[in-house]
């Protein structure tokens, strides 16, 4: 293997760039030329390829985002728009193509591993959604930004005896709202998996106020049945809560910022193995940290369901709160 490309798709994460990284270096390592994609699976489309050097993802580890773009394209879902991206790749003489992004990402590149080409996926999302890996570039990085605002909305909250629902991110997947509710010592947490009523909260609120506390947070995440303003709403009509009350809604600076030692150290040895995988004639497969160990598994195992949260984080996240 001579030629591959390399492209990140869907949502950013942190550590996409320290993933790319480690994918053109183990490529000049091995004689390997890796070929950046631009906009995901839009650049594929439209033929925007472009040799990596390693000047050119020198001083990029620590950058947040990814420096080869993202995108989402509908035409890419379509049997046509799948021939269409192999033919491109053919014209530029690619053997072997890295996708870095989360689960539809990772969809895309099975479409392209039936369609014979070798391919292998990166597991790369905020949300630790991707099954069949203890956890995807980016989940801690965006889990200390969480953490951070939390001690932050904590301050102030305190300061006016008052109480604050915070709205994390996670469309299906209630991951980064369990763990920041623990870490931020959270009074209710509420997710798509395990979803409190508005009534319930406002108990929990209701709770915390008698009990003398100087603030209370509920984390909601964003895939729960209902609106965060709704709730609010609801909240402030509650006289009982005893909380005046504030939102935040911590939206996407979730996504963005410097990799967490954790996500560089995890994003360079998942770029590394997805070179090497390929190398080896591996193809259909996902990089996945598997305990210690970096390895791979088929990507129609990982897309297969969403990761389960560990149920013991909810009984862990109730005993706190108390
Ligand atoms: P993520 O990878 O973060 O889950 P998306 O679900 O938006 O983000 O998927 C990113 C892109 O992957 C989509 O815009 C589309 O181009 C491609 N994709 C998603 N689902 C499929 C699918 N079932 N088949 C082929 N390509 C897909
Ligand atoms: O997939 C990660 C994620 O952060 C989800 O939690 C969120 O719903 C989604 O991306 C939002 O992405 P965008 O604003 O790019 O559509």
């Amino acid at each position: 293997m001579k030629r591959i490309a390399v492209m990140t798709s869907g949502g950013d994460s942190p550590g996409m760039n320290a993933a790319i990284r480690a994918v053109v270096r183990t490529g000049l390592e091995y004689g390997v030329e890796v070929y950046g994609i631009r906009q995901g699976y839009s650049g594929m489309l439209a033929g925007d390829f472009n040799l990596l050097t390693s000047v050119e993802v020198s001083g990029i580890l620590q950058r947040g985002g990814t420096i080869l773009q993202t995108a989402r394209n509908d035409e890419f879902k379509t049997p046509a728009g799948q021939k269409k991206g192999l033919r491109r790749l053919n014209e530029q003489g690619i053997e072997g193509l890295v996708v870095i992004g989360g689960d539809g990402s990772l969809r895309g590149a099975l479409a392209l591993h039936k369609l014979g080409l070798p391919v292998i996926g990166v597991p790369g999302s905020i949300d630790n959604d991707i099954d069949g890996t203890n956890t995807s570039i980016g989940v801690d990085s965006a889990l200390n930004t969480i953490v951070e605002s939390l001690d932050r909305i904590r301050d102030t909250a305190s300061s006016h005896t008052r109480a604050f629902v915070i709205e994390v991110m996670g469309r299906n997947c209630g991951y980064l709202a369990i763990i920041s509710s623990i870490l931020g010592g959270a009074e209710i947490v509420s997710t798509p998996e395990r979803e409190m009523s508005m009534e319930e909260i406002a108990t929990s609120l209701a709770d915390a106020y008698v009990r003398g506390k100087s603030h209370a947070i509920a984390v909601i995440a964003e895939g729960v049945s209902y609106e965060t303003n709704d709730l609010v709403n609801f909240l402030k009509q509650k006289t009982d809560v005893g909380f005046d009350i504030r939102v935040t809604i911590l939206g996407h600076l979730q996504r963005g910022g410097s990799p967490s030692a954790f996500d560089r150290l995890l994003a360079t040895r998942m770029g590394v193995k997805a070179l090497e995988s390929l190398r080896a004639g591996e193809s259909g497969m996902m990089v996945a940290l598997n305990d210690r160990d970096m390895t791979t598994i088929p990507i129609e195992q990982a897309i297969k369901k969403t990761k389960e949260i560990n149920p013991s984080y909810y009984e862990l996240a109730r005993i706190l709160s108390r």
